[in-house]
């Protein structure tokens, strides 16, 4: 496994590589008008860690050499979707921020109206793109495995969109540690469990016990993602997020750090950290080394 430090061979470094070529692809696909197709890239392709991805690629890795074209796709459509829910995340109406990934946000660079557009557009193309044949080579995947990557995705999306309409709901408010998780499952969780499960399902049966493990991993490392959001917020700085710090606090959200103080929500982070990796070690090490080398990454992040 890669170290921390040295970046260049991680899995990481290489999903990004990986997956700005088949965004790249897979954007050229559409005939998107302008300015539409200008907000659509700046959405997509500036920055961004790419880790829903990431762990896509790192789930296919369990099984090797088997067909990849559905796992490409699902990672694209699951970085589409993702991309989309900044864009609207960051809206006057929404969370009402300035920067990210170190750039104006879609909507100062656009205008509100067409910042909202793309983050519709990217949902839809999303799903055209799991229904395409966007990089088969081989034979068409089966199709039993491509409605179910439709179901994980549309599902976990609207949770997403659930999770959105709580956290917005929860601003200024006390709430308790069992509102709060519900949020942070829904508003982020599930997508992240959705990149891990939509991979999950192109190499595993429904029956094998792979996809229970790699469910509770996913639920880990999904919760485990936005405690960390949460207290990146307070202890980082905007350069190094790309995103204004300090804003969680500054509108009142509720977050973790908020909830039970910094260290507590750390210790939280760790313990969810623990809980993803317990949940690894039903796999053999050789064969997990790419998810183990993420997880590795996301509890050390600093953006
Ligand atoms: C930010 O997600 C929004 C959350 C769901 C916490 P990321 O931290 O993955 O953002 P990018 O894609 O790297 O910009
Ligand atoms: C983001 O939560 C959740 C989604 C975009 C769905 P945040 O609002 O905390 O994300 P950042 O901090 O703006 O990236
Ligand atoms: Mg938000
Ligand atoms: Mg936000
Ligand atoms: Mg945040």
């Amino acid at each position: 496994m890669s170290s921390i430090t040295d970046l260049s061979n991680h899995p990481l470094t290489q999903a990004q590589h990986r997956i700005h070529q088949d965004l790249l692809t897979a954007l050229d696909a559409f005939s998107i008008p302008e300015p539409l197709k200008s907000a659509v890239h700046h959405a997509v392709m500036l920055g961004g860690k790419r880790v829903r991805p990431a762990l896509s690629y790192a789930t296919a890795a369990l099984k090797p050499n088997q067909n990849q074209a559905a796992v490409r796709r699902a990672a694209v459509a699951i970085e589409f979707i993702h991309c989309y829910s900044l864009a609207h995340d960051d809206l006057p109406c929404m969370d009402n921020d300035q920067l990210r990934r170190g750039q104006p946000t879609c909507h100062v660079a656009f205008g509100e109206d067409t910042a909202l557009l793309a983050g519709d557009i990217l949902q839809s193309m999303a799903f055209e793109i799991l229904g395409s044949r966007l990089f088969d080579q081989g034979p068409a995947v089966d199709a039993a495995i491509v409605l179910k990557q439709m179901q994980i995705l549309a599902t976990a999306s609207s949770k997403m969109v659930n999770g959105q309409v709580l956290d917005l709901q929860a601003e200024g408010k006390q709430i308790d540690q069992h509102a709060l998780e519900n949020i942070h499952r829904n508003k982020t969780g599930a997508l992240i469990s959705a990149a891990i499960m939509m991979a999950a399902v192109t190499i595993f049966e429904g029956t094998d016990l792979a996809i229970p493990k790699l469910r509770e991993f996913a639920q880990a490392i999904g919760l485990a993602f936005q405690v960390q959001d949460d207290i990146l917020d307070i202890i980082s700085d905007t350069e190094v997020l790309g995103k204004t710090a300090g804003k969680d606090q500054q509108v009142e959200k509720s977050t973790y750090p908020a909830l039970m103080g910094l260290d507590q929500a750390q210790a939280y982070a760790k313990d969810l950290h623990e809980q993803a990796l317990a949940a690894l070690a039903y796999f053999e090490p050789a064969q997990a080394e790419e998810l183990l080398a993420i997880t590795q990454f996301l509890l050390h992040r600093k953006s």
